[in-house]
Order: C-alpha cells, then structure tokens, then sequence
C-alpha cells in the first residue's frame, strides 16, 4: 500500500513537472491543434502540420489571405506538396491546393515565450520539392525538430508553387510570374501576423533556404514587400544574381509551353493556359533533358523569377537598399558546381575518359556567350594559369569543377555581399 501510495506520488509527481505543451492555437483563420511529443524529462516539442497560409491559389495568380475556419483545424499531418514533375519527370505529383506551413516548437518546464523564430525555403530548381520533402531513406529531409531542441528555435516550413504554376510569366502584366516568390512572402507575412501565439517573436526572424530556396531567400530580401517582417536571413548555395535565378526571355518560354499544350501564343495565350489542365501545364514545364550536350546544362534551367516591376521592381543587383536593415549570412559549396559539371563534361567522373582542354574551352564558350572569343580566351587563361605544362588529370577536372562552382555560386555570391555589405546600415 505504502509502495503503491509512493509511485503514484512519482507519478503524479512526472506529471506535474513535465515539459508544458500549447495546446490549441488561436490563429486569424481559427483555431490550430498539432501535436506535442516528448523529447526528455523536461523538455517536449509541439508540431503543426499542414497549416494553411493562404487560400488555394488561382492558376497564375497571386496568393489571396484564408477565408478561415469553424471550430479548431486539426495540424497533425503535412499537407499536399505544389503540383509538380516527379524527380524523374515521368509523372506529376502534389495538388494545386498547396499553400501550407509546419511549424515545431521548443517546449521546457513552461510554455515558451519570445523565441526566434527561423523560415525554411525548401530548394529544388524551382521545378520541384516541398517542405516535407522526403529524403531517399525515408525520414522527411525538412523536419524542423532538430533545429528547433538544438537551437531553441521556432521552426516554419514553408510550401510555394514551382514549375510552371508557379513561375511562367509573359514578361508583362498579361502573366507577371513570380507566383511562388508571392506564396514566399504570403508565408512570411503570416508568421510575422501570427507566430506569436505560437511562443514566437516576431521581431526576430530569420529567413533561411538552399539551393532555389537561397535564391527564394535572396529575392525576399529584395523585394519592398517585406520590408519589417524579417530581420535576418541565411542564403545557402544561391542568390538572385545567380546565372540561373532569373528568366532570361520569359515570353518565349510562355510561348513555347503554349505550344506544347496546344495553346495559340498571341492574345488569347493566357486566357487559354488558366483553362488548361493543370497537370499537363505541370509537365509541359518539365527539363528538356533531350537538350543535354547542347550547351551549358544550367541554360535547360528556364523557369524562375521575373523582374515583373511589381514583388521584384528592377534587377536585383538596383535592389539592395530593400535589405539595408537586414543582417546575411550567405555560403557556398567548395564543389557546387560539381553536378553541372559533370553533366556538362561527363568525362570528369569517367576513369577511363580524359578530359581535354579542348573539352574546358567548349564550356567556357558556352559560359561566356555573350562576350564572344575574348571571354574563352581570357577566362581559359585565367583557370590554367597555375597549370603545369602536361597537367594531370585530377588538375584538368579539378579546373571543370572550379569554373561551374564559380560561374553557377560562389562569385554571384560574393557579389551580393558586396552589394549588401556596401547598402547595409
Ligand atoms: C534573436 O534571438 C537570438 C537568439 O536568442 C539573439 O541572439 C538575438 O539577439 C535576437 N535578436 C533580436 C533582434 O531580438
Ligand atoms: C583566341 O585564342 C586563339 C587561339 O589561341 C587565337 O587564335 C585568337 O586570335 C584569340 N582571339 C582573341 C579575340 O583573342
């Protein structure tokens, strides 16, 4: 009796002094209610899954605010990825229903209060990926919990449309484009209205993304739309000065979709690509992976932002002083560029295959397009310079690897932190 008297104090004992848990949230759409697992005696983490941001999204249109909810929305689970070419690009996946967020947060002995609060950007080309995307063994590559016990950080997740729902644009007020850059900053927007319910402070924000989530990133500081709503952001392996953050001829690329979906491509081509099935506008948007061998693979890389006069007013190189209150941290990769690289040069990765200078001057000529001869020349010179007279083989791949990490990453980078370090206050 004794025995069972004193495990009972234990445990009650446990259960009063466990980790605090929030329950259900209030929101501006309703009420929200995750889950809370425990992590240690102390210490647990509330998740919510799946919680909307914004309505579903018009095809080709900006994100509009949620019309709410009645009763409280149960965030237990991800929600639908943007519709999207599978990572094959043999089929789509997703839905256009797809303006969701995840949120993790920290909890200790009590509920937290006033915590930073950090954005995740997913990448993936702007053609795919989400922000429960699954890594091949399995567990989900975003998950926030680790980032958030660690650091003792709010975590958000964040989806935007990809592909063509997301990015074709006319070039003109016809189809301006940037509809993921929108479903960004809608995202954004709403955990500054809201995380403070949440334990967040939402005058302590960071942004932060990989690859075309690093661009995402970049163009958000960018752009006057944001102005106040985050203090810090974290660019990994991108930026909007990127060779392949921008549409170069983004009308023609409209033009050419249309075509493929039996689109007319003068006056009426928007009006007919709204109406178009949304998984065959999905595909139409897919690499042309056939085009390989024809230049530079970064060029197959078409759909991205616009400088559409509106989210994004100029070139991005004339939109610094946006992010002049903004604290950046901006890295890259020693071999960013090795994937490109070896598709580019397949030699590189082939032990029986040498890679011939030749083979370095073709890239180049393509890298260098628009400044004709002189461009293959100086740069050429450049990348060899330290080159003995019969370089070996590791040097000559070496030098491949280099010249597609510093044209795809690293100077863009190092270029928008000199713009940024030079605007910064
Ligand atoms: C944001 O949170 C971090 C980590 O707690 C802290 O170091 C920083 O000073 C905070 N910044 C602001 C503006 O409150
Ligand atoms: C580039 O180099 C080639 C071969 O060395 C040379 O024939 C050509 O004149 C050079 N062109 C320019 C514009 O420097």
């Amino acid at each position: 009796m004794t025995m069972l008297r004193s495990l009972v104090a234990v445990a009650l004992c446990l259960g009063s002094t466990s980790a605090a848990t929030l329950g259900a949230v209030s929101t501006e759409g309703g009420m929200v209610e995750g889950t809370n697992h425990r992590l240690g005696l102390f210490s647990s983490i509330d998740v919510f899954k799946g919680v909307p941001f914004a309505a579903p999204p018009g095809r080709f249109e900006k994100p509009k605010p949620h019309p709410g909810w009645e009763g409280v929305l149960k965030a237990t689970k991800y929600q639908n990825r943007c519709l999207q070419v599978t990572l094959m690009q043999m089929g789509t996946h997703g839905s256009e229903n797809c303006l969701y967020l995840n949120i993790w947060v920290p909890q200790g002995r009590t509920v937290s209060t006033g915590l930073p609060v950090m954005i995740y950007i997913f990448g993936g080309a702007f053609l795919l990926g989400a922000s429960n995307d699954v890594s091949f063994m399995g567990n989900s590559l975003y998950d926030g919990e680790e980032v958030a016990k660690r650091g003792n950080v709010i975590v958000v997740t964040v989806n935007y449309r990809v592909g063509t729902l997301g990015f074709l644009s006319t070039g003109d007020a016809r189809g301006p484009g940037n509809y993921g850059l929108w479903d960004q900053h809608a995202a954004i927007a709403w955990v500054h209205r809201n995380i403070r319910a949440f334990g967040g402070d939402r005058e302590n924000i960071t942004v932060f993304g990989q690859s075309a989530g690093s661009v995402g990133v970049s163009f958000q500081m960018l752009s006057p739309y944001n102005r106040g709503l985050f203090k810090r952001a974290i660019s990994q392996c991108g930026v909007a000065l990127s060779p392949w953050a921008m549409q170069r001829d983004p009308l023609a690329l409209a033009q050419k979709v249309a075509e493929r979906v039996g689109c007319p491509t003068g006056e009426e081509m928007m009006a007919c690509l709204k109406i178009t099935d949304p998984v065959v506008l999905t595909t139409a948007g897919k690499l042309a992976l056939g085009d390989i061998g024809k230049g530079p693979v970064v060029y197959l890389l078409e759909l991205s932002p616009v400088v559409d006069g509106d989210f994004i007013p100029d070139h991005p190189s004339k939109l610094f002083h946006n992010a002049a209150d903004i604290d950046y941290i901006a890295g890259t990769n020693s071999m960013d560029g090795h994937l490109f690289a070896g598709m580019d040069i397949p030699s590189i990765n082939q032990k029986r295959n040498p890679t011939y200078p030749e083979d370095i001057k073709m890239l180049l000529a393509g890298l260098t397009k628009d400044k004709g001869e002189v461009g293959v020349n100086s740069s050429f010179s450049m990348y060899t310079q330290s080159w003995v007279p019969e370089p070996d083989q590791e040097t000559v791949k070496r030098t491949v690897v280099d010249i597609e990490t510093d044209y795809l990453f690293l100077v863009p980078t190092q270029t928008a932190l000199h713009l940024h370090s030079s605007n910064a206050k």
